[in-house]
């Protein structure tokens, strides 16, 4: 039977799921009921990673569980450290992350999917060791030797200590944990999408999570944070901002961390990013790439806004990052960290129900082609 075909499957459902849901006409993102603004001012990254996972705010036992059994699967092997060190340091951090996210299957029991007791496990294991690879990379390839995490410190806090060695402004931990909700989640996006395939075929989550990371790191996805950050530097002043963007849009080139497939309004997760920019500058000085941004987004609003195409979450983001001295490279990574509660929560909710994804293509090739020798062609 013929079908139309929906270039990037545009508006095409891939699964049912009550994970999240996005109103893209009236900017609204709920994670499993719940307004993503609301998790920011009352909940935390775990708590928030639980409701994705399981469906339900835990009760007071059940997040204590939770939280223990996180921050006792913060460690990694010496052996993965050992993998890490083996990479070349110019390498992409994204890359890094995926070969170690890749082995972590090659050491834990992660092939019987019809295993619950084991999936809460590997879940537990990829969301608490995923920041330990990426603070192990970010100082490993300057030569510095990993920070093992710190128990007594949460979530958001240990990532910072991991980094540095020393223990960040409790400002940053909270606006940090913050960034990490908004991030966690997104319905049915390129990355998760590719983690559904991945996971359809029964493959261990491991190997989910590791394919997700690959397409996460591609500039129209995850990628555009850091290409957010580099095109401000280049911009370098407020009075630059607005020849830069008419100069970009008249050249036909994209603003990376603008527009997105499914909001036609400002992406909500960019407002609340940007009252943490608010919040963060108030407490620790301003930062000059905000200044840009605003003008950036004041002189693309001009053209843009009447396409459906405002700031998406990837716009202020980096700019918080930057703030915090984290490299620019990093910031897929740490976007990573926190999609992986997201990713994983459409991992188990695919194995309820599992279909192997096998699209259907239309073929545009010929048919009853002759095969030329090589010596007549
Ligand atoms: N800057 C300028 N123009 C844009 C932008 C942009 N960032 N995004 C879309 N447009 C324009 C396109 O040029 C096109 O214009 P036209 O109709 O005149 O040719 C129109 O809007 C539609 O663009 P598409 O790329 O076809 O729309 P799509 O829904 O596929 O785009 C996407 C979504 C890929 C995110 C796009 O907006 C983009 O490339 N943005 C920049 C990269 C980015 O920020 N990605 C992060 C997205 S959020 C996330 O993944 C976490």
């Amino acid at each position: 039977m013929p079908h139309d075909f929906m270039p990037g499957l545009a508006g095409v459902p891939a699964a049912t799921s009550s994970i999240s849901d996005v109103d893209g006409q009236r900017g609204i993102l709920e994670y499993r009921g719940i307004r993503v603004e609301t998790l920011c001012t009352s909940s935390s990254y775990l708590e928030t990673a639980y409701l994705l996972l399981f469906g339900y705010l835990p009760s007071a036992s059940e997040f204590q569980q939770w939280v223990t059994d996180i921050t006792h699967h913060r460690r990694i092997k010496f052996r993965i450290i050992d993998l890490l060190k083996s990479l070349p340091e110019s390498g992409h951090p994204m890359d890094a992350l995926q070969a170690a996210v890749a082995a972590l299957g090659m050491f834990y029991p992660g092939r019987n999917v019809k295993d619950v007791e084991n999936n809460y496990w590997s879940a537990v294991r990829l969301v608490a060791k995923l920041p330990t690879i990426v603070a192990a990379w970010a100082r490993l390839r300057h030569g510095d030797d990993p920070i093992p995490p710190r128990d007594d410190l949460g979530f958001s806090e240990n990532f910072f200590y991991m980094l540095a060695e020393s223990v960040a402004p409790p400002v940053w931990g909270e606006i940090f944990d913050d960034c990490l909700i908004l991030h966690a989640e997104h319905t049915m996006n390129a990355s998760t999408f590719t983690g559904l395939v991945t996971a359809s075929t029964l493959a261990d989550p491991y190997t989910v999570v590791a394919s997700s990371i690959g397409a996460l790191k591609g500039p129209l996805h995850g990628g555009a944070n850091e290409e957010v950050v580099v095109m401000l530097r280049e911009i370098g002043t407020v009075d630059k901002a607005r020849p830069y963007v008419e100069r970009a849009l008249q050249n036909k080139k994209k603003l990376m961390g603008f527009g997105h497939r499914v909001y036609k309004v400002k992406d909500p997760r960019a407002t609340v990013l940007q009252e943490l920019c608010r919040r963060l500058f108030k407490e620790c000085g301003n930062s000059p790439l905000y200044e840009i941004a605003l003008e950036v987004e004041a002189a693309a609003g001009a053209t843009l806004n009447s396409k459906g195409i405002y700031p998406n979450v990837d716009f202020y983001s980096g700019i918080i990052y930057d703030k915090m001295g984290i490299d620019v490279d990093l910031f897929t990574p740490l976007f990573a960290m926190s999609r992986v509660s997201g990713w994983l929560a459409h991992w188990l909710e695919q194995l309820r129900e599992n279909k192997l994804f096998r699209p259907d293509q239309i073929y545009s090739g010929e048919h009853n082609r002759p095969y030329v020798p090589i010596d007549k062609r």
